[in-house]
Parts: C-alpha cells; structure tokens; sequence
C-alpha cells in the first residue's frame, strides 16, 4: 500500500492502518478471523486503512489517491465450491437420533432432492455508523450503532491494549438492526477510535450506502440435500439432511447460527429418525452474520420444502401432511435434542387458522380459477412455526438493570441493557415498570443504554431483550419496594403483608400512601430510592457436544396461510391475502406485537420472494444499492392482511407479563408465501408434477421453475 498522497490530500488529519493498532486487531466475537485492517485481504470490499478529513467529501478524494497492488489468489466463492475443496470456517458437525438410514430403508415411501436458500442484506434504515469523543485520561466516549454496547467496549479496549474501564459505549436508539449490529458494527466503532485517537479530535464515521453493504456480512445462504423416508400417510420415519451455509471468511456468529438452525430443523414437526451433516463453509466473501431468524429460518425451510415434496408425492394437501406430523402432547413429544415440549399449541392455531382462514373453500375456488385462468395462476398454502426462544449460549441468557427513583417528584429512571431498534423494548420495559408501581407510563423514561450504568450485558438479540432486561428492571423495583416496605413496617409499626401500588396510590395494611409523597418521606428519612436489578434464565442447559438438553425456556408458535398470484408469462407474483394467528402469549403491548408480526412477516416475504445477493465469480459482490437490491416496500404488502394474535395464549414458563417475544418468529410464518407460489406454480402442470424452486422465489426463479416444469408435460 502505498498511501502518500492520501496523506497529503487536502482537509486529511489522520490516516489509520494496521500499524495503528498496538493491541487485537480483531472484532471476532467469539473466534479471531475479523482484522478490523487485514495482513491478507480476503474478500473484495474487505477495508485496509481509514482516512479523517475536515470534511466528508474531502475524505472521500483523499481514499481513492491510494495505490494498493494485489497479488491475486483463487477465491472460493460458492457453497458448492467450499463443499468440494473442504474449506471450512469451523469443523462440521454430525447430529443423530435413532437410526435414519436404517428407517429410510425400511419405508414404504422414499424421496431425495436438494435446496437452496438466499441470503439477505439487513438493509436497516440507518446504516453503520459511530462518533467517538476522546476523554481525559485516554479515555475515549464511543457512540455506536450497534445492538451490542458491552462488546464494542471489549473489541475497543482490546485494540488498544487499555482497560475497559476506559471506555464507555452509549446507544440512545437504533435505526433498525435485525442482527446486522450484533457483531458487524464493531469493525465501525474501533476504526473511528483509532481515527479519534490520532487525530485527538471527536470523529464520526457513517457508511456510504454501498460501502455499508459491501464490507459487512449478511444472512447465511444455505444449500441442503436430503433422503427422507415417510409412510402412506406422510408421516416420517426416517430423515438424512446434509446443511451446508456460506459463513463468508470467518466464524464472526456462524456457529451459533448452524447450531440454531440444527435445533430448528424439525419445525413444528416430531423426527423420531434423524441424521444431519452440517458444514460452515469458508467462502471469500464477506463475514455472514445473525440476521432475524438466526439460521433457525434456514433449517425450517428445509423440512418445510421436504413436507411439501412429500405431500406433492403422495397428491395430498400439504395441510393435512404437516398436521399429521406436529409433535403431540402426550407423546412425540421429544425433540432430537431431548428436550420435552410443554407448551405446545400448534394444533389450536393451525386449526383456528385453517377455519377463520377459509382455507379449505379458497383452495377449492383457487382450482377453479387455475382451470380457467391460463397465464394467471394461484396458489394457497398453510405453514407452521415453532421457534425456540432463548440464547442458546447458555452464559448470554443473564439481563442487569438501574432504576432510581426521584426524591422531589417521584419520576422514574430505568437503564437496561436492551438497545431500542424499533422493536418496541422499551417501551415495553417502561409500561412493565410503570404497572409493577402503579404509576402512569408517563412517569417512567428508559434512558439510553450505556456500559457505564449497566455492565456486561448481552447483544440484544435472540428475541430475548425485553424478556431478559424487562425482568432485570423489574427486579431492582422489587429492591426498592424491599426498602420502602421495611421503612413503612417500621415506622408505622405494621407487621404483615406488602404493599399494593395501584393508580399511584400504595397501600399498606391501614395505611395509605400517595406514591410521590411516600417518595418524598422516604428519602427525608434516609432510605434508598435506587437499586440495581439482575436475571438469568432459569431451567436451561445444553450439552453442545452432545446436542442435548434443554436449550429454550420456552417457544413461540404460529402459523399463516397466504394466498399468491403469478403471471406465467413474466414470473411476476404478488401475495392477495395473507392471515395469520400469532401466540404472544399474554402480550405487553398488543399494537407493538402487531407491528413485529407484520413487519416480520414482509421481511421473511423479502427474504424468501424478492431479495437476492448476487456475487460475480471473483467474489465481488454486485448488489450492493437499492438499484440493484430489492427490499419489500409498502406496496409488497399482502392486499388483504388479516393479522391476529392467538386470544388463548399465555407462558407457562415464568416470563414477564406471561408474554412471549414476537421478535423473530413471526419473520418464519412468510414460509407459507414460499410454498404458496410453489402450489401455483405445480398448477402449470395440472399439480402431477412436483415444482424445483429454490429461494428467493425471484420472477427469474419462477418463469425457470414453469419452463422446467412445461417441459416434463
Ligand atoms: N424490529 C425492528 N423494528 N427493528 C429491528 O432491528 N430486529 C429483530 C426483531 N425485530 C428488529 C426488529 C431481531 S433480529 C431481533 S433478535 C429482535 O427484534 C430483537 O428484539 P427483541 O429481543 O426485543 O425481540
Ligand atoms: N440468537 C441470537 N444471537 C445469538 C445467539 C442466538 O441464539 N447465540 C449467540 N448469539
Ligand atoms: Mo436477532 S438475529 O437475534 O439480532
């Protein structure tokens, strides 16, 4: 590299290389493998120095004066090509139960085939971006955009070699994050301390649109081949799975995301015979990340399309071969990783929704029109979702929180560590906080999560941020409810019960309170109106390298029916109506819930319709702007969207409200859109032959799918 007339470029004040770096010059969470300025660049894109100007054009000129030559290597681009020369991130992983090939021989029914999912750029409205005020002492003040505050502090003190007492990480909100500011944000943070640190300034570094989706890793594509053996009724015996993923050129979350999606591999359905191969492929292409869903949606859709083939095969509705396959209650049970299932009400939705969904009657009519109809086509179909909430990093399951409560009036301050990403959390923290003391939600702020205030906390992530630091604020309350009721025993010389908080009233045994001049008494007589709050999951425990136990505390369920239109001509598709019944279990915020479902619906819709990374052979990657990306828009919305949340649902398990997150599942009920376009697709063919589509189902995808198909007539 030779970077002199960078240096001399007009406005610059500093230029940053690896050279800079005195400490780790890695933001690899769990394993090394991500130079924040590489020895060897291993992807095209990949950024080797950073430049500080006065202004942001200036910095812009003065990048493109460097003069870098390469010595070219051999990418490995593809799954396929990754599979064939072995070239992995981390060592494959082989998942038993029972005897599969033994129980594919012996069925009466057998089938085999192979299928692809996309990736997907998270395209969050805000990009990349940080702003970091150097300190005294060295000290440096980082804001980030990030879902991950505690380890941007680690990735920074670990880079430069000081202690994370030095550092401090501030997240007012987000603009969207949907696991693309779990880990990829890092590599922004500590290239604009080490540009703050050399030019002693206050530096801001926000990626240009292009450059965002370039350098930072994306959904795992994920590429599997099966053998599967079933019995008349398309019931499983017997399941051989090969899962391989693109994980890019590092491990950066791939473990824990193949694991999620062997743990999702059975869906909704019991797998008595189970065998599945799964390869972390290295690929010279950017560092593939956590994306809504965490490989859980990639493991689902492969036993969905393998329910759908069996179905196909045997002339039946799929409905009814899903259905047949659910876990039970009483028995089938038992997931292959041995974990018992005690909440499960996928019979009660999926039947709800096949009634207010007017399945049956639609998918009767859809025939008649495919009859008459022959460009335009229509199809149906029903999908279910279970997902499993909880990290499954057993360690990451733990939440802490601050609140104080204000002597003069009473108002209410609460610090978590959930990042606020338009997901809603704190809101819902601060309603959780504002019931728990009876007191209006305008009385409550969640201020903007920071290290300093509460430490070591977890990405928010895993659908599992308000559950985890909901509770954790929840228990400091209770602390301070502790303190005020010892005070109120004492001094009024009340022996039992606690007190009640109600309409910003307290009440104890004959005695009553306004809450903010209980407040107000209670600091005049020095006691603590401030505590911290800690959780941790209870119940669960995995055996990595046994793959078992008991990795959820609980799982959301779900499922939708959507009904699409494509034109036979173009492959143009659009989804008419779309319903879906939804547990939430008891929810905090109904309206929030609604806005998850549907936002996540349309996002797994993108994801499974309409959205395609495409890479050229060398690795450069050739979608990186919306001219050339597609995200859903407004207008991608199912015409007719009936979205309900299941009126019976509540937590067995001990969570806040006996809610349940609405995160990520709802991203999974867009499967149905999939398999929806597949059955209009199988109706070219009058439904005798069985469609090959792989996701994105593009308009490319499904003229390739129909052609394929008119051919075998
Ligand atoms: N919703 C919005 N509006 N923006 C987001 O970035 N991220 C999703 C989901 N819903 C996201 C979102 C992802 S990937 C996760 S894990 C959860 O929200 C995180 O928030 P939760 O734990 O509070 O559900
Ligand atoms: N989900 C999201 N992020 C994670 C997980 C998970 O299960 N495990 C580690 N990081
Ligand atoms: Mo979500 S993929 O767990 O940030």
């Amino acid at each position: 590299m030779n970077l002199e007339k960078v240096i001399k470029s007009e406005g610059v004040t500093a230029v940053v290389t690896s050279s800079d770096i005195t400490g780790r010059n890695d933001v690899g969470p769990v394993y090394d493998g991500d130079p924040i300025f590489p020895k060897k660049a291993e992807y095209y894109g990949q950024p080797l120095f950073a430049v500080a100007a006065k202004t942001t054009e200036q910095a812009r000129k003065a990048v493109l004066k460097a003069k870098i030559t390469y010595k070219t290597l051999k990418p490995v681009t593809t799954i396929k090509e990754a599979l064939k020369k072995k070239s992995y991130v981390l060592k494959e992983k082989i998942i038993k139960k029972g005897d599969a090939t033994k129980a594919i021989e012996n069925s009466v029914n057998r089938l085999n085939g192979s299928f692809t999912t996309g990736s997907q750029e998270h395209f969050a409205l805000e990009g990349q971006t940080a702003f970091v005020i150097p300190q005294e002492d060295n000290d440096y003040k980082v804001f980030s955009s990030t879902q991950h505050p505690s380890e941007t502090q680690q990735v920074i003190a670990k880079m430069l070699n000081q202690k994370s007492n030095t550092i401090t990480v501030e997240t007012r909100r987000i603009g969207g994050g949907f696991g693309g500011k779990e880990t990829q944000s890092f590599i922004f943070a500590a290239i604009c301390t080490l540009l703050a640190k050399k030019t002693k300034h206050p530096v801001k570094l926000r990626m240009d649109r292009d450059d965002d989706i370039i350098i930072t890793g994306k959904r795992h594509d994920f590429y599997s081949e099966y053998k599967v053996g079933f019995d008349e009724l398309g019931v499983i015996k017997g399941l051989k799975i090969k899962l391989a993923s693109r994980c890019g050129i590092s491990p950066d979350l791939s473990e824990a995301i193949n694991e999620r999606a062997l743990l999702h591999i059975d869906n909704a359905y019991f797998l008595e015979n189970l065998l599945v191969e799964n390869y972390l492929c290295k690929t010279n292409t950017a560092s593939n990340t956590a994306f809504r869903g965490f490989g859980g949606n990639q493991g689902m859709m492969a036993i969905e399309n393998i329910i759908d083939h069996i179905a196909n095969s045997l002339k039946k509705d799929p409905a009814e071969i899903r259905r047949r396959n659910f876990y039970q209650k009483k028995k089938k049970n038992i997931t292959h990783y041995n974990m018992k299932i005690e909440d499960n009400v996928m019979h009660e939705i999926y039947d709800q929704l096949i009634k207010s969904s007017n399945y049956k009657s639609r998918q009767l009519s859809i025939k008649k029109f495919n009859e008459k109809n022959t460009y335009i086509k229509k199809g149906i179909a029903i999908t279910p979702v279970k997902f499993g909430i909880s990290f499954t990093t057993w360690h990451l399951n733990q939440a802490g929180a601050l609140v104080h409560i204000y002597s003069n009036d009473g108002s209410v301050h609460v610090n978590t560590g959930a990042i606020e990403m338009g997901q809603g959390t704190h809101t819902k923290i601060a309603q959780l906080v504002a019931n728990e003391l009876g007191l209006n939600f305008s009385r409550v702020k969640v201020s903007a999560t920071r290290t300093d205030k509460v430490p070591n906390t977890s990405a928010s992530a895993a659908s599992s941020t308000t559950d985890l630091n909901g509770a954790a604020a929840l228990n400091a309350i209770s602390k301070i409810k502790m303190n005020l009721s010892a005070y109120i025993k004492r001094k009024y010389k009340i022996k039992n019960g606690e007190g009640i908080y109600e309409n910003g009233i307290v009440k104890f045994k004959g005695k009553s309170f306004k809450f903010n001049s209980l407040i107000k008494e209670a600091y005049l007589n020095r006691v603590s109106l401030s505590s911290s709050g800690f959780y941790a999951t209870p119940k669960i425990h995995f055996d990595k390298k046994n793959f078992k136990g008991r990795p959820f505390l609980y799982f959301c369920y779900g499922a939708a029916v959507s009904e699409v239109m494509i034109d036979t001509l173009t492959g143009e598709n659009k989804i008419i109506r779309t319903d879906i019944l939804h547990d939430a279990g008891k929810a905090i915020n109904p309206a929030i819930e609604i806005g998850q479902i549907e936002g996540g619906f349309v996002q797994g819709a993108g994801w499974l319709t309409m959205e395609e990374v495409n890479w050229k052979s060398n690795g450069q990657i050739t979608t990186h702007s919306p001219s050339t990306y597609k995200i859903p828009a407004a207008s991608d919305m199912p015409e007719k969207f009936n979205v309900e949340i299941f009126k019976k649902g509540k937590n067995v398990e001990q969570v806040i409200n006996k809610s349940k997150t609405t995160g990520e599942p709802p991203l999974m009920l867009a499967m149905s859109v999939f398999y929806a376009i597949k059955n209009a697709i199988a109706s070219v063919g009058n439904y005798a032959f069985y469609p090959n589509l792989n996701a994105p189902a593009t308009p490319e995808k499904i003229l390739m799918s129909i052609d394929k198909l008119k051919r075998k007539i």
